[in-house]
């Protein structure tokens, strides 16, 4: 409940921390974590700060055999001022809790997950890096905890917040990543799981992922379960693509992830009057469009990957060099925007940052 008490346990020693410009993603963690349990008969009970640590679990906890959990992604910046910025916490909670509605997991208070994010980046708060292209990672996650054999949702349940100081997601930083488009491996299809943030999503992508990798592609690029040639997302972003005047990305339609950086993408994109489309596109239209000269720029979205050109694509063997293989300009415009204002060197106008 959003009312009880955050009982806070704080660590005897301090870790030593990374230097900023090390930071690798998700290597390094804070020294502390957020705990709340939930139980049938109390519902979400005993919101806690502990010592960042191993969590004790029985062999047979539901979520390590049938995978009933949810997780979320979100980062604070520290501007130039010193000051911590949350880039649109509220979003995020809100997507926690229609994932969990999907996960058969009870909802959580909106405050109280909201609380948890504030009082452990407050805690934690000389983790959050300062170097632009650094931030500190806000990984929310809730676990099937009972230890029970049986096919049904679990009757308890863990939620639990830790924090990892992050550089740039993919090992390429702001350069052009080269993605592989897959007509051979599904992710998701209609009715599925596609849309929710759980782990399922991110386990069925990986062979795929794999295979890419082997052949030097940094990601995969899914098209839908059933027709196999509508485009849908990179699994660790959403994909948009300015084709002519027109910018397209496909439609939030059960098998994608509602991403928090595709919607305020899009929501500038608007605001700049240009032309946008979420509707469903083929990867022939994409493939069309790189022939007649018209595809201008590709790039992805992500709380990771924030804005991540796309260079090259690969389609039944044909290579597809986008934009020359570098940053198109309203790539870059897309990246300075949305960044200016995580670290509060842009004004904010939506008011998408929560100061810590
Ligand atoms: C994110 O962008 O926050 C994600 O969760 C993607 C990936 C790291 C799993």
């Amino acid at each position: 409940m959003s009312g009880d008490a955050i009982h806070i346990t704080k660590v005897a020693q301090k870790k030593e921390k990374p230097k900023d410009k090390d930071l690798a993603f998700g290597t390094d963690f804070t020294d502390h974590m957020f705990l709340v349990d939930f139980e049938d008969e109390k519902g979400w009970y005993d919101p806690r700060v502990e010592p960042y640590g191993p969590l004790a679990l029985d062999p047979a906890t539901a979520v390590l055999h049938y995978g009933q959990g949810l997780f979320e992604g979100l980062k604070a910046f520290r501007g130039k001022d010193g000051t911590i910025r949350l880039f649109r916490p509220d979003k995020h909670v809100a997507r926690l809790n229609r994932t969990a509605e999907k996960m058969c997991i009870p909802p959580l208070d909106p405050e109280l997950v909201m609380k948890s994010f504030t009082t452990l980046v407050d805690i934690d708060r000389d983790w959050v890096p300062s170097m632009v292209g650094t931030s500190l990672y806000i990984r929310p996650t809730i676990i099937a905890s009972e230890p029970f054999l049986g096919v049904r949702p679990a009757k308890k349940y863990l939620y639990f917040v830790i924090l990892s100081p992050v550089g740039a997601y993919y090992p390429e930083g702001m350069a052009p990543v080269k993605i592989k488009v897959i007509d051979t491996y599904v992710r998701a299809v209609v009715g599925g799981l596609g849309e929710a943030k759980t782990s399922a999503n991110y386990a069925a992508s990986l062979h795929a992922a794999e295979d890419a990798k082997h052949e030097g592609f940094t990601q995969v690029l899914w098209l839908d379960g059933v027709h196999r040639k509508y485009i849908e997302e990179v699994g660790t972003m959403n994909i948009m693509m300015k084709i002519g005047d027109e910018i397209i990305t496909p439609p939030l339609a059960g098998t994608i992830l509602a991403g928090v950086t595709r919607d305020s993408v899009l929501a500038l994109l608007r605001e700049w009057k240009l032309r946008v489309s979420e509707r469903p596109i083929t990867i022939d239209e994409l493939v069309g469009a790189a022939h007649t000269g018209t595809l201008q720029e590709v790039w992805g979205t992500g709380t990771a990957a924030v804005i991540s050109p796309v260079g090259e694509l690969a389609y039944k063997g044909e290579r597809i060099v986008v934009n020359g293989g570098g940053i198109g300009p309203l790539t870059q415009k897309l990246y300075d925007t949305i960044v200016g204002i995580q670290y509060g060197t842009t004004a904010d106008p939506h008011g998408w940052t929560v100061t810590v």
